[in-house]
């Protein structure tokens, strides 16, 4: 990649390449015997079109997901399930989480794991009460009370780590034992599957987007924007959007200070981006791109951008006048096409991103007001 300002805001790749699609048929399947499952909606974002300059911007909402605000739970459920399997054997026939609950009782007591800046703990911790184990979630030092309540209110024990989620994350990886199963979204050397099903399990929502675009009569996104915090989420869309046939161009997003992507891609190599990471887009404050997600997002992202926080904030003001209620983290995606589209990066961006007028965007709105209080201090101008 090479830099496109200096210091670079953003990179651009004209080289990304394709990657085979791999997805379990059981996926789709396994989410729907969850609680409340149903398609989250996908809307039209008249404004934010208008603001981009494009055509149309399609918005997934992921505000609410199985009963929590985030999408993370779609990951943390799979791989949870698949790792259960993996430890003890195939479930018998079930209909709802009891059902695994019943199967689960000769095994306990076991305890889910996790680091988290947030809403991966949160699903975290609903997977295990749904499946009647034990959470013990560890975060950052830094995390706001709201997150942390939310965590509790699950029934997890949570744990506060002093240092960044990074340091958060070590700490669970030395919790791993029998009794304690560490479903972490972040891979690092020797764990890989269980993140590998979070990737996985993400696959859902792209699987709705299609059914949902084909229903409407709508056209496949020509350029798609993805948030970032350890990567794996742009993973599973570079995994969707890159696989032969589809090839829309995808965008990474992050925080000013929380930029390991951006530093991994300057150094050709993983780099961490060392705390604190004090940006409001607290699910995306992460130090280390996640080993597994690397090389897609080198390979696969065609741009990838930084922001302030202000951009997120002006991104949740306009999801909000096009009604979807975006948390910080959950409007960064929209921020960075802002940032690359709307600002004076525009016409290097356009180029580079073959975006047109008539160009359809994709936007991942990835949560809701995680942090109610902050969330209508920001829609009402305060920050
Ligand atoms: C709301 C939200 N969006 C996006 C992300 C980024 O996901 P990933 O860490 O897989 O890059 C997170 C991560 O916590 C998040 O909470």
């Amino acid at each position: 990649m090479t830099p496109a300002t200096d210091p670079p805001r953003a990179y651009f790749n004209s080289a990304v390449t394709t990657f085979p699609e791999t997805s379990d048929p059981q996926l789709l399947a396994f989410h729907r015997r969850l609680p409340g499952y149903m398609p989250t909606p996908l809307v039209r974002a008249p404004h934010l079109a208008a603001a981009l300059g494009v055509r149309e911007v399609w918005v997934k909402d992921e505000s609410g997901r199985l009963g929590l605000p985030a999408y993370k739970i779609l990951g943390a459920s799979w791989a949870t399930y698949r790792e259960l399997e993996a430890l003890f054997g195939p479930f018998g026939p079930w209909a709802t989480p009891g059902d695994l609950a019943a199967q689960l009782r000769r095994h306990l007591p076991l305890t889910l794991v996790t680091a988290t800046d947030g809403n991966h703990g949160r699903a975290v911790a609903r997977v295990a009460r749904w499946l009647g184990l034990g959470a013990h979630i560890l975060v950052p030092q830094d995390m706001v009370p709201a997150r942390i309540h939310a965590i509790e209110a699950e029934g997890a024990r949570v744990e506060v780590v002093p240092g960044t989620y990074d340091e958060a994350v070590a700490a669970a990886a030395r919790l791993a034992d029998a009794r304690h199963l560490v479903i972490s979204d972040t891979a690092w050397a020797g764990y890989t599957r269980v993140p590998g099903w979070v990737i996985e399990g993400y696959g859902t929502i792209f699987r709705e987007i299609d059914a949902q675009l084909r229903a409407s009569g709508g056209r496949p996104p020509d350029l798609v924007a993805v948030q970032m915090g350890v990567g794996a989420l742009a993973t599973a869309v570079v995994r969707h959007y890159r696989a032969p046939g589809r090839e829309a161009r995808v965008v990474g997003v992050e925080p000013t200070r929380a930029d390991c992507v951006r530093r991994s891609l300057a150094a050709g190599q993983p780099t961490g981006a060392p705390g604190p990471h004090p940006s409001i887009m607290a699910g995306l404050n992460c130090g280390q791109v996640s080993p597994l997600a690397w090389p897609f997002l080198r390979d696969g992202l065609s741009a990838s951008v930084v922001i302030p926080d202000a951009r997120a904030e002006e991104a949740m003001r306009l999801l909000a006048r096009d009604g979807v209620t975006s948390g910080e983290s959950g409007a960064a995606g929209a921020a960075g096409l802002l940032e690359l589209l709307a600002g004076e990066l525009s016409a290097q961006a356009r180029e580079a991103l073959a975006v047109t007028p008539g160009s359809t965007v994709l936007v991942l709105s990835t949560e809701g007001a995680t942090d109610p209080d902050a969330y209508a201090r920001i829609l009402r101008g305060e920050s």
